[in-house]
C-alpha cells in the first residue's frame, strides 16, 4: 500500500486531502460527515467576532454546458460565536484524533485582539492555526483579511503578535491580489510563520445582469467586488505555489489551493511543491463524495509509478520549471494531422490562418486539411483547438540540435556583432 499521510509544519494528516476553510467547513456535522467520507483535513471556517451576512451571495461562471467552471462570492468570516465553534472543534477532534483540523481565524488589527483569538481557539485542542490575511471583499473594507496581506509589514507583524502566543503550527493564507507571491510570503517567514496556504479568492466581478444594470450576485439592486475561485482560478494558484517552492529565499511547506477538482489537480500541485492540497468549490459543486476519485486516482497513480509513498512526490516538477531566457531556441516541433482520425471539421485551418500563423491548408477532394511544414512554428494552437483526441500530432523535426538558451543567443550574436565591426 502506497503512504499517503504528510506532514505540513507539523500538522500530520493521513492524506494532503484537505478541505479549505469556507461554508464547506462550518461546523462538526459537516466535518463528521467529511472525515467518514475520507478527507484528511479540515480547515473550520475563519472563526472571529461573528459578522452579519448579506444575501443573495454567489455567482457562477458556466461556460457552455459546464456550470460552475468559476465561482465568486462575497461572503464573510463565520457568522458563529467563537465559542460554538471552538466547542464543535474540541467535539471533532475528540473522535478524530488521526484527522488534521485546522482552525482559521481572523481578528481586528490590534495585537490583544489577535492574541486573545489565538488563546481562545487553541482551547479547542486544533492541530494549527491558519490565519487569514487575504479574503478580498468586506472584512478587506475593515483593515482585515486582505488588507492584511497586501502588506508585507502588516503580514510580519501580525505573524509575529501571533507566534509569540501560539502553541501550535501557524500557517498564514495568502492573497492572490498581489503583484509578486514572494514579497508577502517572505513578510510571513519572517513573522515566524511555519508555512503558508495559497490562494484565497481573487478579486472580482463575475458578471453583470443586462436587464437591470446590475452586477451579479445582486443584494436589493447592488453588487460589490467579490472573490473568485473554482477551477478557472487554478492556472493562477498553481503559479503562485510553483514560484514559491522555486524561492530559495523562502522555503517553508506550502499547502496548495485553488481550483482544485480532480485527483490530478492535487497531484499537480503537490509536483509544484504543495505538501497539503484544500479543496473548496468542487465541494460546493458536487459534495464530499468527490473524495473517492480523488484517493483512487492518486494512489494508482503512484502505485504505477512505483512510488511508496506521496511524500516522494513533493516538488518533484519544480526543478524543470526555469526563466524564459534558459528555455531551448533550438528544440523545435511542428503539426502533423493524422488522417485516419481527423474528421474534417477544419476548426484547425479557421484558427491557424486567422489565430495563428496561416500554415494549414485545404485541399481538394478531401476535407483532411494538411500541414505546410515550412511556415508551421510549431505552437499548438491546432492540436489544442482540434475536437478529437490523438487527431494532430506535434513531432519533433530539430534533428536533436544541441541546447541553446536566449542567453546563450544573445552572447554568441554580441560576440558576432563585435567581429562584424
Ligand atoms: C463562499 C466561500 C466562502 C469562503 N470563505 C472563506 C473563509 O471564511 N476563510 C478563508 O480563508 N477562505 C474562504 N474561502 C476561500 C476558500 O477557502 C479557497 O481559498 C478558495 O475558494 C479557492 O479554492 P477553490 O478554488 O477550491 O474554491 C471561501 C470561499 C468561498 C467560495
Amino acid at each position: 500500500m502506497v503512504d499517503l499521510s504528510v506532514n505540513l509544519a507539523g500538522i500530520k494528516a493521513p492524506s494532503p486531502f484537505w478541505l479549505s476553510s469556507g461554508p464547506v467547513t462550518n461546523t462538526a456535522k459537516q466535518a463528521d460527515l467529511a472525515f467518514a467520507a475520507g478527507w484528511g483535513g479540515f480547515v473550520w471556517k475563519t472563526i472571529g467576532t461573528p459578522i452579519i451576512n448579506v444575501s443573495s451571495r454567489l455567482g457562477g461562471l458556466n461556460y457552455g454546458a459546464r456550470r460552475l467552471v468559476g465561482l465568486n462570492n462575497i461572503e464573510l468570516i463565520s457568522d458563529r460565536s467563537i465559542e460554538d465553534n471552538v466547542r464543535e472543534i474540541a467535539d471533532i477532534k475528540r473522535r478524530w484524533p488521526q484527522q488534521a483540523v485546522v482552525a482559521s481565524i481572523m481578528a481586528e488589527s490590534k495585537k490583544e485582539a489577535w492574541q486573545e483569538l489565538v488563546r481562545q481557539v487553541e482551547e479547542s485542542g486544533c492541530d494549527g492555526l491558519e490565519l487569514n490575511f487575504s479574503c478580498p471583499h468586506g472584512m478587506h473594507e475593515r483593515g482585515m483579511g486582505a488588507a492584511v496581506g497586501q502588506v508585507p509589514e502588516y503580514t510580519e507583524r501580525t505573524t509575529d503578535w501571533v507566534k509569540s502566543v501560539a502553541r501550535t503550527p501557524v500557517i498564514v493564507k495568502l492573497t492572490p491580489n498581489i503583484s509578486d507571491i514572494r514579497q508577502p510570503a517572505r513578510a510571513a517567514k519572517a513573522g515566524g510563520a511555519d508555512g503558508v496556504s495559497l490562494i484565497n479568492t481573487i478579486s472580482s466581478i463575475i458578471g453583470v445582469d443586462l436587464d437591470r444594470f446590475e452586477p451579479i450576485p445582486s443584494v436589493n439592486g447592488r453588487g460589490t467586488h467579490g472573490g473568485y475561485c473554482g477551477p478557472a482560478v487554478k492556472p493562477i494558484a498553481l503559479n503562485m505555489v510553483a514560484t514559491l517552492a522555486q524561492d530559495e529565499e523562502f522555503g517553508l511547506p506550502i499547502s496548495g489551493i485553488g481550483g482544485i477538482t480532480t485527483w490530478r489537480d492535487v497531484l499537480e500541485f503537490m509536483v509544484m511543491g504543495a505538501t497539503s492540497t484544500q479543496v473548496h468549490t468542487a465541494v460546493m459543486h458536487w459534495g464530499f463524495r468527490i473524495i473517492e476519485d480523488m484517493i483512487d486516482g492518486v494512489t494508482n497513480y503512484l502505485e504505477d509509478k512505483g512510488f511508496h509513498s506521496i511524500q516522494e512526490i513533493i516538488g518533484k516538477a519544480v526543478p524543470s520549471l526555469t526563466d524564459w531566457g534558459k528555455l531551448d531556441l533550438n528544440y523545435q516541433v511542428r503539426s502533423q494531422i493524422v488522417e485516419a482520425k481527423c474528421i474534417g471539421c477544419q476548426v484547425c485551418f479557421a484558427a491557424c490562418r486567422d489565430g495563428g500563423h496561416d500554415s494549414i491548408r485545404l485541399q481538394t477532394g478531401t476535407r483532411v486539411p494538411m500541414v505546410d511544414q515550412e511556415t508551421c512554428v510549431g505552437c499548438n494552437l491546432c492540436l489544442l483547438a482540434c475536437p478529437v483526441e490523438g487527431a494532430i500530432a506535434m513531432a519533433r523535426v530539430d534533428q536533436g540540435k544541441p541546447y541553446m538558451s536566449w542567453e546563450q543567443y544573445v552572447s554568441a550574436a554580441g560576440a558576432q556583432g563585435c567581429r562584424g565591426g
